[in-house]
């Protein structure tokens, strides 16, 4: 390693992904600060030291740094990918009138529905997930969750499981989440019955995933729902932009103004550990390091984001992001 005073302090452009990458896994990997969830008691037996980096661009480049092939539990990135499939299962009407898109700036387990149409504020948070794990449940039924793992997994590139254990382990403890899903059905957004939303809902939060299976389905977003480096359609177009939408503004729970001001990309966490963010039409990337800050998202996670962010310049609204290329064709 050159420690010469002349090094550059910084990845020096053109090195290509891999070394950016590289380099800023070196630069976050110190911080060991946050703690593992236990609220699900099998999540806190987990390695608290792992730490990857994946990314993969929609021209089929992979990345993969650290621990990016160790298996977690998707948790509450799920979320993003479920409302994606009930957009299109469901239909977007149907699910706007369960749902809103709106950031609540609460927890992601609290208990609050929007006062004025008593919906839960949006996707991301635990109301507004069981409310879509229950609109696939009402339309597919006891498929419900081999749809969600067929999808999941051609997103991925390979077959994705559920951990049996961690499932059990939320099921057997998880109070608050029966408590929001009994006042769901009480106001109409669930219908599908408490317990069979309930079993979908944390075994899709229980698929086990690497960084570098959720860097795949990330560039599957990325490349409007076909998995760069298979070819297979994974999800729907139209669902796919509303998803990535709910993702930017409430993905990151009661930190989403703060990541969209640093990071500026859509992005999904989860407590298990991993953080994934798009970047539309180009790249998706994931981290995993367990630790967790008070919010529920992997310390060493963010600070990764915001160093890529800076980095390769992946903010949405970065000087040297040129906006509509629709506009751009019009040649005004
Ligand atoms: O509902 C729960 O508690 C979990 N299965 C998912 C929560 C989660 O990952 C929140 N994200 N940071």
């Amino acid at each position: 390693m050159d420690t010469s005073p002349h090094a550059a302090p910084a990845a020096p452009v053109g090195h290509g992904l891999q070394t950016v990458v590289r380099h800023t896994y070196e630069r976050t990997r110190a911080d060991t600060s946050g703690a593992l969830a236990d609220y699900i008691p099998e999540l806190a037996r987990v390695d608290p030291d792992r730490f990857g980096i994946a990314a993969v661009s929609v021209e089929g480049e992979v990345v993969a740094v650290g621990d990016a092939d160790v298996a977690f539990t998707i948790q509450s990135i799920s979320k993003a990918f479920a409302f994606c499939l009930a957009l299109e299962v469901a239909g977007r009407d149907k699910v706007l009138s369960r749902v809103g898109v709106e950031p609540s700036g609460d927890a992601f387990n609290a208990i609050v529905f929007d006062a004025k149409t008593n919906r839960p504020f949006n996707p991301m948070v635990n109301a507004g997930a069981i409310t879509v794990s229950g609109m696939l449940v009402e339309h597919l039924g006891a498929e419900a969750l081999e749809f969600v793992l067929d999808r999941f997994s051609a997103a991925a590139g390979r077959r994705l499981a559920v951990d049996e254990a961690v499932f059990r382990s939320e099921a057997e403890t998880a109070h608050r989440n029966r408590g929001i899903a009994h006042l769901l059905t009480s106001t109409g957004a669930l219908t599908a019955g408490v317990d069979a939303t309930l079993d979908l809902y944390f075994r899709q939060c229980s698929i086990l995933v690497t960084a570098s299976d959720l860097a795949r389905m990330g560039a599957t977003l990325a490349n409007i729902g076909e998995n760069p480096l298979t070819g297979t359609t994974a999800f729907a177009v139209d669902a796919v932009r509303a998803t990535l939408a709910v993702m930017f503004t409430c993905g990151m729970y009661n930190f989403a103004g703060n990541w969209a001001f640093d990071v500026g990309v859509p992005a999904k966490s989860g407590v298990g550990g991993g953080i994934l963010g798009v970047v539309n039409r180009q790249l998706g990337i994931a981290t995993y390091s367990p630790r967790l800050d008070g919010r529920g998202n992997s310390v060493r996670g963010i600070a990764a984001f915001r160093e890529l962010a800076e980095e390769l310049g992946l903010h949405v609204f970065d000087p040297t992001n040129r906006g509509s290329a629709m506009l751009s064709a019009l040649g005004r």
